[in-house]
C-alpha cells in the first residue's frame, strides 16, 4: 500500500482548539452582521409601509396667492399639505395626504398620484386605482379679515363646497 504524501511547510500548524475558536468567531461575526443587516432592512420596510402620521391638529394656513389663482388653476400649499384649486364655481381645497397610509400625493396630470404604493386619484380626488380606499378629503377654506384665503388642514368640508372670490 502506498504511503499518503505529506507536505512539509516548515511552519507549525495551529493547535486544533485555536482553529475551532477562529471558525466559531467567524461564524458569530457573519451571523451578527447578517442579523444587523436584516434588522436594518426590516426597520426600513416598516417605515416605508407605515409612514408617521401627524399627532396634533394642524392650524389654518393663509394662502395669499390663492386670490390670483386662475379658473382651472391648482396651487400646492406645503404648510397645509393641501392643494388649493379653483373652478368655475369657486375655490376649494383637497388634502394631499393619501388615504392609504398617509404619504403625500403629487399632482399628476389633472389628478394626483401617490409614489408610496401607487394609488392614483382623479382631479376631484376620487380614487382611480391602487390601495387607497377613500377620496382625498376636501378641506375647509375661508377668507380671513385681510382678504386672504385660509385653508384648515384639520377640518374637512363637503366635496362640492366652493368658496366664491371675495369682492371689495
Ligand atoms: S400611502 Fe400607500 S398608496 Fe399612498
Amino acid at each position: 500500500m502506498p504511503a499518503t504524501p505529506t507536505i512539509e511547510t516548515g511552519e507549525p500548524s495551529p493547535p486544533l482548539d485555536a482553529a475551532v475558536g477562529r471558525r466559531a468567531l467567524l461564524r458569530w461575526g457573519i451571523g451578527g452582521g447578517l442579523g444587523i443587516a436584516l434588522a436594518a432592512a426590516l426597520r426600513a420596510a416598516w417605515r416605508f409601509l407605515m409612514p408617521p402620521l401627524p399627532t396634533s391638529r394642524p392650524a389654518p394656513v393663509a394662502v395669499p396667492a390663492a386670490a390670483s389663482l386662475p379658473v382651472g388653476g391648482r396651487l400646492y400649499v406645503a404648510e397645509a399639505r393641501a392643494f388649493v384649486l379653483r373652478d368655475e364655481a369657486g375655490f376649494y381645497a383637497l388634502s394631499a395626504i393619501c388615504t392609504h397610509l398617509g404619504c403625500l400625493v403629487q399632482a399628476s396630470g389633472p389628478g394626483y398620484a401617490c409614489a408610496c404604493h401607487g394609488s392614483r386619484f382623479d382631479a376631484g380626488g376620487a380614487p382611480l386605482g391602487g390601495p387607497a380606499p377613500r377620496p382625498l378629503p376636501a378641506l375647509a377654506i375661508a377668507w380671513n379679515k385681510e382678504g386672504q384665503l385660509m385653508v384648515d388642514p384639520g377640518r374637512s368640508a363637503e366635496p362640492d363646497a366652493r368658496l366664491r372670490l371675495q369682492r371689495g
